[in-house]
């Protein structure tokens, strides 16, 4: 089973991450992320930085998750065990469709055919909602800005999310991430034993 979670940075997805490492302890799960490939990773948060091309941007982390998904993700499903992801997929959907716009005629028609065949859709995936305002005064002292940190990068994005969330429904439950941290942890623990079926 793949859970994932996503958002706009800000959104308290990390804390969220954090607090299910706990609550989920006796699941003992796979707690992974992206981007976070080993070598890969690096390569990915150095394009970020430097704002570099923008399509080899989204390559590098297509090419991040490929390596995501052989050397951890399909593993650990083949083990059987629960894996949960901080960022996956749908923030490729959200992030790189805006980042990709005027480079590329259709930046989400590339997407898709870029991760057909042979990617893994999550069974359930989390989403924190929140006004991006909100989000970015939560992420203003955390240092320098990468580009994707600005309202109008985050707007777009948090849309493309919720296009995602329209088109999947079932495979989405969207939270209210200004909800008290745990409230938020309480509902996610509870829907992750609802969907593997494992109440405690
Ligand atoms: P990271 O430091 O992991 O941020 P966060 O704690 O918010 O997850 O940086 C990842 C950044 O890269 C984040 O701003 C989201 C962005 N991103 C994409 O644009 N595309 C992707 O496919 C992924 C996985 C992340």
């Amino acid at each position: 089973m793949l859970i994932t979670l996503e958002g706009i940075d800000g959104s308290g997805k990390s804390t969220l991450y954090e607090g299910l490492k706990e609550r989920l302890s006796d699941l003992d799960p796979v707690f992974t992320r992206e981007p976070g490939s080993p070598y890969l990773g690096d390569a990915v948060r150095q394009a970020t930085a430097e704002n570099t091309d923008p399509l080899a941007e989204a390559a590098l982390f297509v090419a991040d998750h490929a390596v995501h998904l052989s050397e951890v993700v399909r593993p650990a499903l083949a083990a059987g065990k629960l894996v949960i992801s901080d960022r996956y997929t749908d923030s490729r959907f959200a992030y790189q469709q805006v980042s990709l716009k005027g480079v590329h005629p259709d930046p989400k028609a590339w997407l898709s055919a870029v991760h057909r065949g042979w990617s893994i859709t999550p069974d359930l995936t989390l989403l924190l909602l929140i006004d991006p305002e909100t989000a970015l005064s939560r992420v203003s002292g955390r240092g320098e800005r990468e580009h994707f940190e600005q309202t109008e990068f985050l707007s777009a994005g948090q849309k493309n999310y919720l296009e995602r969330a329209g088109e999947e429904p079932s495979r989405f439950l969207m939270i209210d991430a200004t909800l008290p941290p745990e409230t938020i942890l309480d509902f996610a623990e509870e829907s992750i034993r609802l969907r593997i079926g494992q109440i405690k």
